[in-house]
């Protein structure tokens, strides 16, 4: 079992993914909004709960009232089909954990913020996903040290850590500065199972680092970016506008995300074109070296 969450991506998660993941000892996860409309998220869901009748696994709910139009639908579906694990996005978490908490589920809440982890806290969720600097989709711009270190002094609660974590060490990395879960996008965007398209694929493999640009001028809410996804659609990356506000219907509108494409700066371990059961076996084996690697530097002491 590692200790990774598969994370849920807009447009990328599958149900096979989550099933797979979660077969393989992760948790999988996905965004409600990859399965449109509603119903078409009753079946994944139904599909989801029938595969995975012990393992655990979570969907990601935007949960803003004013903002996210399927919000009534989503909340409905999550009391419905009960996921294990709901991980919710902006928005008050409150109504979400009285709903989850009742029928014994856990509520996760991503933050990039220690003001917002703090708010979540007191919200009563069981855990908090710190986005780091670094991280696909929107990532955040503190460093997971001091990030997790500070979260930890307040809340005794699950932490998952994410951004950029795409190796086993990474995940050991992880566990050693004090998370409970390695929270991994970008590393499984390649797989057989996902919904990224070939020419994405190929593109993340040819990609580094030094091909992520983070700007807010897609959705106005900052996020990172593949230069060659922007460069591929006539935009000039050096030259990008801010857009100022933020625009909610392009954060959650498949069109915006799906030409110019978001990948965290943990890219350059993205080599090749793997099924989630190989992904899994390879950051197992190097899991293991890392956690063997550190036991060695301790006797040498
Ligand atoms: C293409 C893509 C789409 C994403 N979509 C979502 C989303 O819909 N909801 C969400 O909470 N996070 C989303 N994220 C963020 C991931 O859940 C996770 O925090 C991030 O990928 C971790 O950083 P990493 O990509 O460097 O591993 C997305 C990330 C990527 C790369």
């Amino acid at each position: 079992m590692l200790p990774v969450i598969v994370a849920p991506m807009f447009l990328i998660s599958t149900p096979q993914m989550v099933i797979e993941s979660s077969k393989a000892g992760m948790v999988g996860t996905f965004p409600l909004l990859n399965a449109r409309p509603a119903a078409e998220c009753a079946k994944w869901l139904a599909e989801i709960k029938a595969a995975l009748p012990t393992e655990p696994w979570g969907v990601n709910f935007i949960c803003h009232e004013r903002e996210n139009a399927r919000y009534d639908e989503d909340f409905a579906l999550i009391k419905q089909y009960e996921p294990p694990i709901v991980i919710t996005s902006l928005g008050n978490p409150a109504p979400v954990v009285e709903a989850v908490h009742a029928y014994g589920g856990k509520v996760y809440s991503d933050v990039i913020y220690v003001k917002h982890a703090k708010k979540a806290a007191a919200a009563g969720v069981d855990g908090l996903v710190l986005v780091c600097a670094g991280a696909g989709g929107h990532g955040g711009q503190l460093n997971p040290f001091a990030f997790v270190s500070e979260v930890r002094a307040f809340f005794d609660g699950v932490i998952c850590l994410s951004g950029t974590i795409s190796t086993g060490g990474d995940i050991a990395a992880a566990q050693l500065i004090g998370a409970d879960y390695a929270y991994v996008g970008t590393r499984f965007m390649t797989a057989a199972e996902s919904n990224s398209p070939e020419s994405l694929k190929d593109m993340l493999i040819n990609s580094d680092i030094e091909d992520i640009v983070y700007t807010d001028a897609f959705s106005g809410v900052h996020a990172n970016y593949l230069v060659p996804s922007i460069v591929a659609n006539g935009l000039d990356p050096k030259n990008l506008q801010s857009k100022g506000k933020l625009d909610f219907s392009v954060m959650t509108d498949a069109k915006a995300w799906k030409d110019i494409w978001s990948a965290g700066q943990g890219v350059g371990n993205v080599k090749e074109k793997q099924t989630i059961a190989q992904i899994a076996e390879q950051l197992q084996r190097e899991y293991d070296a890392a956690v063997a690697r550190v036991t060695q530097l301790q006797t040498n002491v």
